[in-house]
């Protein structure tokens, strides 16, 4: 599972242009070993069909990995709806029913939930043509509704297992975090982080975004960018991914990254300049898988919520047992949950 830029080691990148928008329907299912290939649809704007090929296929094989260190039997896949500049509310509900119809052809290789440009209510209009592969639909249709809280959950439970790692407790008291992005994931955590009494400083390019936060007691708003650069305990990206590189890494003034942004590293080097700089880095898969499992758990596998409750605060266990795997083998905490991940690939049955 190497993420070499040359070669991508998935099974299939299926492509249709959709005439009507131009938009670019991507679907990359990168293993199917564990499971069907499950993952979210991304809807926005790329410089070049290149860009969002090469998104979609990283961030399938981030599924894979995903799946496989949360021990849950989906396997990895993304899907990228590319859409030209401009691209407006009037063709959206359109081109999501074609996109649909593009998953029920696709007979279940592929099954999707939201992520970055795509809500619940989104997923409402995909199910119209493309149930049953469509999850996190609204309660209104029989959906378990919006992953984001459960992966802001999974993300809490990270950060408290970090912090029992650095400050011998799990107590977030008085502790400093800044959160990059106040969205869906951003804003539940926020929310959490203020109620175990933690300090929080956040960022979002959106003014309205984390505005009702504001009238909480410890927290405090800075610039997106400033945010990468604040001294904390902990900085938790909760946007969009790549925002650890050689640039960036230098200038962190934090002790540990713990967020749940996908694909944080620009880089695979950049594991080795956080761990160069003692600054512990919690892998983005491990942390963020928590909106995944729960949303899969409860509508594919008839999960309670506290099931999945249960199941989103092992991500905290998870993340210790590869904090201790990076130590014991003298590996970078990326690897070691690369290597947890790949033993569990390996473990399984091929399904086809
Ligand atoms: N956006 C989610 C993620 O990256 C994908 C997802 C959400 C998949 C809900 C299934 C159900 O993990």
């Amino acid at each position: 599972m190497s993420a070499a830029a040359s070669g991508w080691n998935g099974e299939a990148l299926v492509e249709r242009r959709d005439g009507q928008t131009g938009a670019l329907m991507l679907v990359a299912i990168h293993s199917s070993r564990l499971g069907p290939a499950t993952g979210g649809t991304r809807l926005r704007t790329y410089a070049s069909d290149d860009l969002a090929r090469q998104d979609a296929r990283r961030l399938a094989e981030a599924m894979t990995c995903k799946w496989a260190a949360a021990d849950f039997p989906r396997g990895g896949g993304k899907a990228v709806l590319a859409v030209p500049a401009g691209f407006g509310d009037a063709a959206r509900t359109g081109l999501l029913r074609r996109y649909g119809a593009l998953l029920r052809e696709l007979s279940g290789r592929f099954a999707t939930g939201p992520d970055v440009g795509t809500s619940p209510a989104d997923m409402d209009v995909i199910a119209e043509t493309g149930a049953p592969y469509v999850f996190s639909r609204t309660p209104a249709r029989g959906g378990a509704g919006g992953s984001g809280p459960w992966t802001a959950l999974g993300v809490f439970a990270a950060i408290e297992a970090v912090g029992e790692r650095l400050f011998g407790g799990r107590s977030l008291r008085g502790r400093r975090v800044t959160v990059q992005g106040a969205g869906s994931v951003g804003g539940p955590l926020i929310e959490r982080l203020l109620e175990a009494g933690a300090r929080v400083v956040f960022g979002d390019p959106s003014p309205e975004a984390g505005r009702r936060l504001l009238e909480r007691r410890g927290v405090e708003r800075v610039s997106p960018e400033a945010c990468l650069e604040a001294e904390a305990d902990v900085f938790a990206p909760c946007a969009l991914g790549g925002v650890l590189d050689a640039v960036t890494i230098p200038r962190l003034r934090c002790r540990a990254v713990v967020g749940a942004a996908n694909d944080q590293l620009a880089d695979p080097a950049d594991a080795e300049r956080l761990r160069a700089r003692g600054i512990l880095y919690a892998p983005d898969f491990v942390v963020n898988a928590g909106g995944a499992v729960a949303v899969t758990g409860i509508e594919a596998l008839g999960w309670t919520p506290a099931r999945a409750e249960a199941a989103v605060g092992a991500i905290g266990e998870t993340l210790t047992r590869v904090l201790a795997l990076a130590d014991r083998e003298g590996v970078t905490t990326d690897a070691a949950a690369r290597r947890i991940a790949e033993e569990r690939l390996a473990a399984a049955q091929p399904r086809r």
